[in-house]
């Protein structure tokens, strides 16, 4: 702003006497910089007054976060939906001064509107605020993981799955940005945002969750995601450190038994990018790293994010994961003993989520035997006041969330956009799409083609998808499809095998829609990601008719086929405007430009099978990594690469050699001698027919961190092959 203020007067040709001699540039940095050390300053002198006041109790009470059902409805049920509830709202917020308070997914006001989020978020916040003897805040936390999930009337994004693919670092951020404003408008500033976990086996049913399996792709939509969470002025989350997705058998909260080197390899680098990325909070994986419970691990928590990563925000735990060390890891020998591993391991606050009680006893224990330090309390408690602080919450009344409008709840365009952006065309056999609009007669079919729910997966309204909710404003892709089909052609849904039969005769394509009920979680681990028996039947019916059959998925993971559709659209998860965007993308209206954020394997017994592991050289999918076709062609030429440092910058020529315009990933990949090849550097460019564009890729050597075989995970110069598709070329780099 000073800069640009002093620009304009310069350039009216008035110039003040009190604009210093100093360049806007000197005295903009610096002020900017002075006016951080002393913000730094000032807020630390504010914790250190703090914690110098707070008595113990209050200050284990900021290391505590409850879940709000806690305090709603029947006081006697935990999960019990409804009013806020005075006597609940008093033991938590009163008696034991809990500092902040989470919505679980589903916790949501009744009934479920904009407005009465707000109102609730306001009652819990002005209730603490009230009975705060040092009118500290609280903090309010909500999963927002594809918009603001939760909430009825929110627009829902595509899952992250499908934001893999359109390898679009800044639509995620343009998405993390508009989630935040939404986030706010409901009085909540903590999104437990992004997923920074690779999804490096599919049968995980968290799959959906990741953008996929390469660190780099994930590093940059992940850095984006978070930048864009900042602009919104939201507080980001890093979950879940560290190393989650890489679960032996993507057993969901199991052990990730690779060995460090390994996981600094794939795993650490989308981390280490949120880190840098400026995310203010961490959520702890709810699983085990060879075989110790990262909640109970120094050498995550200390060791490798505080000191070699430089985190200083709060570490905060999953839920129920500090009595998890106890009682489903079998680490500790009781719930105390897990408090006291937990908070030495640096743990800061932890997700309880319903006893408060019990948790703030056995610390007061643990602290007055010694067994946690004075000094430990202090920096977890400093932790959670600086995050308070910085997010301004102290200033009254707290501007981040004050007068953000609930229309940002919904935004269809950027929906519309991203899942646009996502349909990823891998099969299509003689060119069957785009639809033809000379085709008299489309036979649709399929358990997912006139349902929402599988539009819009788990983490929708409830925590396992949409259930008996409904939610407005979200269309079948069977409505999606009668409202884009021109009138010439007649649209029939058959509802099962049999209709699929008769009508095919009589029918140019068969289009089917399949997909997968929605999950969260374990519920959706599974060690066959296939189609289920009646949806393989209907794909053989429709195969037996001989006509050209589309198949469109709906699912969060790679589902195995037992046999190949003509042309096959993966969908993802693609949320409330995915129907019409995939309709769009049938029809031709849309060209469709994803690319697989991750290997489709053929059999489950592939499992796992990532394109960048060393013991990739039987890596033989159905759909590699990065794959995606597009209604018209590109070609390449001109490859050329040089170092500067540690950037390298390679530029080459994209034509788009077809007869339609289009969008294209052009994916840049690096190996070094025989090792596997590592996607380097990407970017999107949009061609018209005939129209060439030279693109500049330019990335840091660490992106070929895995192609080195240092044990530290880091970049060792030599000979690489770098590659654009066909062509290619080697570079020596330092
Ligand atoms: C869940 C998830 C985590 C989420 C938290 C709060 O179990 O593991 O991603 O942020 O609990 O809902």
């Amino acid at each position: 702003m000073y800069r640009t203020a002093f620009l304009t007067v310069a350039l009216l040709g008035i110039t003040f006497a009190q604009i210093s001699a100093q360049t806007p540039l000197e005295k903009g940095t610096h002020t900017n910089l002075q006016n951080n050390l002393q913000n730094e300053a000032q807020i630390e002198a504010r914790v250190q007054d703090l914690l110098s006041k707070m008595t113990l109790p209050e200050k284990i009470g900021q290391m505590i976060q409850i879940d709000v059902l806690r305090m709603m409805g029947d006081p006697s049920n935990e999960w019990d939906r409804g009013p806020l509830e005075a006597s609940w709202m008093k033991i938590v917020l009163d008696d034991y001064q809990v500092g902040s308070i989470l919505s679980g997914g589903g916790a949501a006001p009744v009934p479920n509107t904009p407005a009465n989020w707000l109102e609730m978020t306001q009652k819990v916040k002005n209730y603490a605020l009230e009975h705060s003897r040092l009118k500290i805040p609280l903090l309010y936390g909500v999963d927002a993981v594809h918009g603001h999930n939760n909430v009825q009337g929110a627009t829902f994004y595509p899952h992250n799955i499908g934001l893999g693919a359109t390898f679009d670092p800044q639509l995620v951020g343009e998405l993390g940005r508009q989630t935040a404003l939404a986030v706010r408008s409901t009085g909540i500033l903590w999104n437990f945002a992004p997923v920074a976990d690779l999804g490096r086996d599919p049968r995980w049913g968290r799959f959906y969750e990741t953008f996929g399996e390469d660190p780099v792709l994930t590093s940059s939509l992940v850095t984006g995601q978070i930048k864009g969470q900042l602009e919104g002025g939201g507080i980001a989350t890093i979950k879940h450190f560290y190393g989650y997705g890489s679960a032996l058998n993507g057993v969901d909260r199991g052990d990730t038994p690779l060995e460090d080197a390994v996981l600094r390899r794939y795993d650490l680098p989308a981390y280490r990018a949120a880190v840098q990325a400026g995310a203010q909070t961490v959520m702890v994986n709810s699983g085990s790293v060879r075989g110790v419970p990262a909640h109970a691990s120094s050498e995550i928590l200390q060791t490798l994010l505080r000191q070699e990563l430089g985190f200083k925000g709060v570490v905060l735990s999953d839920w129920e994961d500090v009595l998890k060390i106890q009682t489903v890891h079998r680490f500790a020998s009781t719930y105390k003993e897990a408090i006291k591993l937990s908070v030495n391991s640096g743990v800061d606050v932890a997700m309880i989520p319903h006893d408060a009680a019990t948790y703030a006893r056995l610390l007061t224990e643990l602290v007055q035997e010694g067994a946690v330090s004075q000094k430990r309390i202090d920096q977890a408690v400093g932790n959670m006041l600086r995050l308070k602080l910085e997010a301004g919450l102290f200033d009254a009344p707290a501007p981040k969330v004050a007068n953000v409008s609930l229309d940002n709840l919904k935004n269809p365009a950027l929906a519309k956009r991203a899942a646009l952006e996502s349909m990823t065309l891998l099969e299509n056999t003689n060119h069957i799409l785009p639809l033809k609009t000379s085709f008299k007669k489309l036979t649709v079919a399929g358990d997912s083609a006139d349902v929402v729910d599988r539009l819009l997966g788990g983490w929708s309204i409830n925590w396992q998808g949409l259930g008996n909710d409904q939610v407005s404003g979200v269309n079948t892709v069977w409505q999606a499809l009668q409202n884009q089909t021109p009138k010439t052609t007649r649209l029939v849904l058959a509802t099962n095998a049999l209709e699929l039969k008769t009508e095919a005769a009589s029918s140019d394509a068969l289009i089917l829609v399949l997909g997968e009920k929605p999950y969260a979680e374990g519920q959706g681990d599974t060690a066959n990601p296939t189609l289920n028996s009646a949806q393989s039947e209907l794909l053989k019916a429709a195969k037996a008719s001989k006509k050209p059959v589309v198949l469109v998925l709906l699912a969060g993971r790679p589902l195995i086929l037992p046999e190949l559709p003509s042309a096959l659209l993966m969908a993802y998860l693609p949320g409330s405007m995915g129907a019409e965007a995939i309709a769009e993308t049938l029809w031709g209206r849309a060209n469709p430009s994803g690319r697989l954020p991750f290997s489709y394997p053929k059999s489950s017994d592939q499992l796992p099978m990532n394109y960048n592991r060393a013991n990739a050289s039987t890596y033989a999918p159905l759909y590699p990594f990065g794959t995606g076709l597009s209604y018209t062609t590109f070609g390449y030429s001109q490859l050329k690469a040089q170092q500067i440092g540690s950037t390298i910058s390679v530029s080459l020529e994209v034509k788009n050699t077809g007869k339609l315009e289009g969008d294209h990933i052009v994916q840049l990949y690096a190996a070094k001698g025989s090792t596997q090849r590592q996607l380097a550097a990407f970017a999107r460019v949009n061609l018209k027919p005939g129209q060439s564009k030279t693109i500049t890729l330019a990335f840091p050597t660490s992106n070929l961190a895995t192609l080195s075989s240092d044990a530290k995970g880091q970049f060792v110069g030599g000979i690489f092959s770098l590659s654009v598709g066909d062509v290619k070329m080697d570079l020596a780099l330092k």
